[in-house]
């Protein structure tokens, strides 16, 4: 089977069988296929879809093209969440500390940017000396010192995915279903875990823009989790405006910071209540709490007493990054950064944000990557100082741009500007967690 042959049967449309698809997967993961091969086959998979046996064989080819990860000497229960992807999605930062803080082991293996949405991995390199690139057995580790690890896909540990994810994110291949399935589910049931949380974002700035899209991808997370015999839930959750404050590398760890400092505002409280209600859940899936009730009671619990960023710091100084930012979070305010504000033109409500334009302006100024090759500031991004619903007036401040030059702002302004829609009408808050799907 040469590549040439697989490329040929999907692009006319026809189904893979399961040899089939490990071959692709082989090919990918032992360097024998070149990238213009893969992304040629991805892209017919992308437009010709997959059927049900094809993703679920997609699965765990990817799944085994490594190695897996095995904590049964970890004595812990061992749950993580992921996220399907969004814009000041930073709600890991928070959510792995608050577990660990409350008896859960949660070893996460974690992206990068994909489109206009960003990274967890961008985000912690952020900080100051972070290592991401762990092996499998540092990641046991640090697991077994802290209780959680930070970490992307090493040589060994899916390797599949980690050259996929970089290609379909510069080729314009993410928005599939299939294929999301398989990225997601390969890395989480990689980890060895006992509960999965997914967070499966709906609107304007996701990749499932529709509920109903949403629902569909949810529900094959979950089928996906279930066939391997992980505890797994999804919750479909809101992506019509960035959320919380910050949207940014650097920014949002400064937010989720601040969060576990217990400084919380009207603006960044979104980022605090998503990341309880995903953290509760994994508390009961795993048993550590009998209801959802007890389980957030008990997450702000551990946001109060500061357990969440004692570990957050144990887990920054076992990752070599540097433990002081989460006594001054404000040194990962870049000093030479420049800010600049998008001001309303006229009076009115924020009826609209486009948050998917927000995403990509961002990246565009170097806060995500164009190729696959790029490098990222993390020092750029947009302060959102409104949200939907907000009354404005003529002149009032909407958000502030951070970013290295005027001419910089002068290359997004416009559009950021124009991504935030002033209407007559307050529009209808529709909530942050829209639906929970489960097994
Ligand atoms: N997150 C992933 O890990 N993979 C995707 O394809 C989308 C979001």
């Amino acid at each position: 089977m040469t590549p040439q042959d697989l490329i040929r049967k999907k692009r006319d449309g026809a189904r893979f069988n399961e040899n089939e698809i490990k071959a692709f997967i082989d090919g990918v993961s032992d360097g024998s296929w070149a990238d213009y091969q893969i992304t040629a086959l991805v892209m017919a998979m992308f437009i010709h879809g997959l059927n049900l046996t094809e993703q679920s064989a997609l699965v765990r080819a990817m799944l085994y093209s490594g190695e897996t990860l095995d904590f049964s000497d970890v004595d812990a229960p061992k749950a993580d969440k992921h996220s399907t992807g969004g814009v000041g999605d930073k709600t890991s930062l928070i959510i792995a500390p608050l577990a660990a803080a409350c008896g859960v082991a949660v070893p996460m293996i974690s992206g990068r940017g994909l489109g206009h949405t960003g990274g967890t991995l961008d985000k912690l390199e952020s900080i100051p000396g972070y290592n991401v690139r762990l092996t499998t057995s540092q990641i046991k580790q640090v697991l077994k010192k802290c209780g959680f690890a930070l970490a992307g896909q090493t040589k060994k540990l899916v390797p599949a995915d980690r050259k996929l994810y970089a290609l379909r994110d510069a080729c314009a291949m993410v928005e599939s279903v299939p294929l999301i399935v398989a990225s997601i589910m390969s890395k989480k049931l990689a980890e060895g875990l006992d509960a999965l949380v997914l967070d499966v974002k709906t609107g304007n700035g996701a990749f499932m823009d529709t509920l109903w899209d949403a629902r569909v991808l949810a529900k094959y997370l979950v089928a996906a989790g279930k066939d391997f015999g992980v505890n797994t839930e999804a919750v479909i959750s809101d992506m019509n405006q960035p959320l919380g404050r910050f949207a940014g590398n650097a920014l949002e760890v400064y937010e989720c910071l601040n969060i576990m400092r217990g400084e919380v505002d009207e603006l960044s409280q979104p980022t605090l209540d998503l990341s309880i209600d995903l953290t509760a859940r994994i508390l009961v899936l795993t048993g550590v709490e009998p209801d959802f009730e007890a389980a957030c009671a008990k997450c702000l619990e551990k946001i109060r007493d500061g357990g969440a960023l004692e570990k957050f710091r144990k887990n920054i100084e076992l990752q070599k990054g540097d433990p002081t930012i989460c006594d001054d979070p404000g040194k990962l305010l870049e000093k030479g950064i420049k800010r600049f504000d998008l001001v309303a033109d006229g009076p009115g409500f924020i009826d609209e944000i486009d948050t998917r334009a927000v995403g990509a302006a961002i990246c565009a100024i170097g806060g995500g990557r164009v190729k696959a090759e790029d490098g990222i500031d993390y020092a750029v991004g947009l302060e959102c100082r409104t949200k939907l619903g907000d009354s404005v007036s003529k002149g009032d401040v909407i958000g502030t741009v951070y970013c290295r030059s005027k001419s910089q702002f002068e290359a997004i302004g416009e559009k950021l500007r124009n991504a935030y829609r002033i209407g007559g009408e307050k529009p209808k808050y529709l909530g942050l967690v829209r639906e929970i799907v489960v097994a």
